[in-house]
């Protein structure tokens, strides 16, 4: 589909058919859209889980305000932000990235001091809230390209994180859940897919200058 067709196309779905499910070979496709996000610096500060165990996903739907998305989809896409950036992690990223362009990773040292000191100075909530602003960007492509491949989705933010974090054990990976997207395809019954899409007008939302 255009790009403009699919996001026409696409909804935040409300009931997903609990019998379709997404192929391994799309999960893969998605999994690699969402890797080739854009993020601060690089880094990619984040996990994404993509959960599709019926019993974890019962538990998490009742942290979820009993949403039906979570059991019914067919896998979550769970985006957990770090909740530290180490000058370990800055290194390994100019590591790779000079591997990968075949670079001298010393000339990239005056680049990596300043990453680790911008970075490194921030306060931790600061720091957190910068890491899970990354895992937006990368919900905003798994919804561009899920609907790209007309595989619906519903992102959320619906759910009690310190319980998500509980229940993954995310806190003790360095990780807090900051977002997820139920990934599937419309239930028959959904009749949230034939509303009309509610938007400001564009010169309400955009000024030139
Ligand atoms: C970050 C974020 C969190 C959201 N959380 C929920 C949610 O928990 N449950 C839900 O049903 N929809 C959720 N939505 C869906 C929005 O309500 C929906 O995207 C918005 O009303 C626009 O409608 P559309 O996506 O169908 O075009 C969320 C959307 C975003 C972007």
């Amino acid at each position: 589909m255009k790009i403009i067709d699919g996001l026409k196309w696409r909804y935040a779905t409300k009931y997903f058919n609990k019998e379709k499910k997404v192929s391994k070979e799309d999960i893969s496709i998605l999994k690699e859209a969402v890797n080739l996000t854009a993020s601060s610096y690089g880094l990619q500060p984040y996990k994404v889980i993509v959960i599709s165990d019926p019993k974890i996903r019962e538990s998490l739907k009742e942290a979820s305000w009993g949403q039906s998305q979570i059991t019914d989809a067919s896998h979550l896409f769970l985006f957990c932000n770090n909740l530290n950036v180490t000058d370990v992690d800055i290194d390994n990223y100019i590591q790779l990235r000079a591997k990968i362009n075949n670079l001298n990773p010393e000339d990239s040292k005056e680049y990596a001091d300043m990453m680790k000191s911008n970075i490194g100075s921030l306060p931790p909530e600061i720091l957190s809230a910068w890491t899970a602003r990354q895992c937006y960007i990368a919900l905003g492509t798994l919804l561009a390209a899920s609907s790209e491949m007309e595989i619906d989705s519903c992102p959320m933010e619906g759910f009690d994180n310190n319980k998500y974090d509980e229940i993954l054990g995310l806190k003790e990976k360095g990780l807090s859940s900051a977002v997820l997207c139920a990934i599937g395809y419309r239930d028959d019954k959904d009749s949230f897919a034939s509303l009309k899409k509610v938007r400001k007008s564009i010169s309400d939302v955009f000024e030139e200058i």
